[in-house]
């Protein structure tokens, strides 16, 4: 977490609801997913390497969605046609989410805005932050899951930008898939009965 006038960005903020996941079931998910100490310094490392690539690799993320109409009905407005409004802002959250992503301490406030981002992609909380009038009133779940597969595959080039060794860019790489699927599997948290995660 870092201190920004990002609208809507509420991370360590009293807004943020609590985490209904546990220590005890946190730590299992982390064992999960193999995420130990190597990949918190390599996690660390990347956010040296991405912190000034950000708006080049939130240009190739947002090519992505918006190559694809089936993605970009999600940031639509009321007539069904993508809102530049919601992608802007949302484009600024994402930005954050990157450093974010890299800096995680894993803490108890980091794991209540997991909870609150997972509710921004449900029907629960989409469209609320931004005020936004969607076509779309939630983000489906298997789309959310999906999505692991291109934000991994294109942040790797980003990765190698900056010289570091073939094995240093593969550990960081590595980091960052557990870290994101880490993440993603949280989010999926608020769609389904508690007894279902
Ligand atoms: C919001 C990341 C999947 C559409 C966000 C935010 C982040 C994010 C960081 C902003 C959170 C905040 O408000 O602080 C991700 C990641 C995904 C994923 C890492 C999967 C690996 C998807 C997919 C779609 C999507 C598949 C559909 C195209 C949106 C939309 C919002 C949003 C529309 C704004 C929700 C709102 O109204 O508040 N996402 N997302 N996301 N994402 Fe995703």
């Amino acid at each position: 977490m870092s201190q920004t006038s990002i609208p809507g960005y509420t991370y360590g903020t009293p807004q943020v609801a609590p985490s209904p996941v546990t220590d005890a079931e946190f730590a299992l998910l982390k064992q999960t997913v193999l995420l130990g100490e190597d990949d918190l310094r390599s996690l660390r490392m990347a956010g040296d390497v991405l912190g000034e690539q950000i708006e080049a690799i939130l240009d190739v993320w947002y090519g992505f969605v918006g190559a694809h109409p089936h993605l970009v009905h999600y940031f639509s407005g009321a007539d069904g046609r993508p809102d530049p409004q919601y992608l802007g802002r949302v484009r600024l959250r994402f930005g954050q989410w990157i450093r974010d992503t890299c800096a995680a301490q894993y803490d108890r406030a980091w794991l209540d805005y997991q909870h609150e981002i997972g509710l921004r992609h449900t029907a629960a909380k989409k469209n609320r932050t931004d005020a936004v009038n969607s076509a779309a009133p939630q983000i489906h779940l298997r789309y959310l899951i999906a999505f692991i597969v291109p934000i991994t595959a294109t942040i790797k080039p980003f990765l190698a930008n900056k010289g570091h060794s073939a094995a240093d860019v593969e550990a960081m790489h590595a980091a960052w898939f557990k870290a994101v699927t880490l993440q993603v599997t949280l989010w999926s948290e608020p769609y389904v009965a508690a007894s279902v995660f």
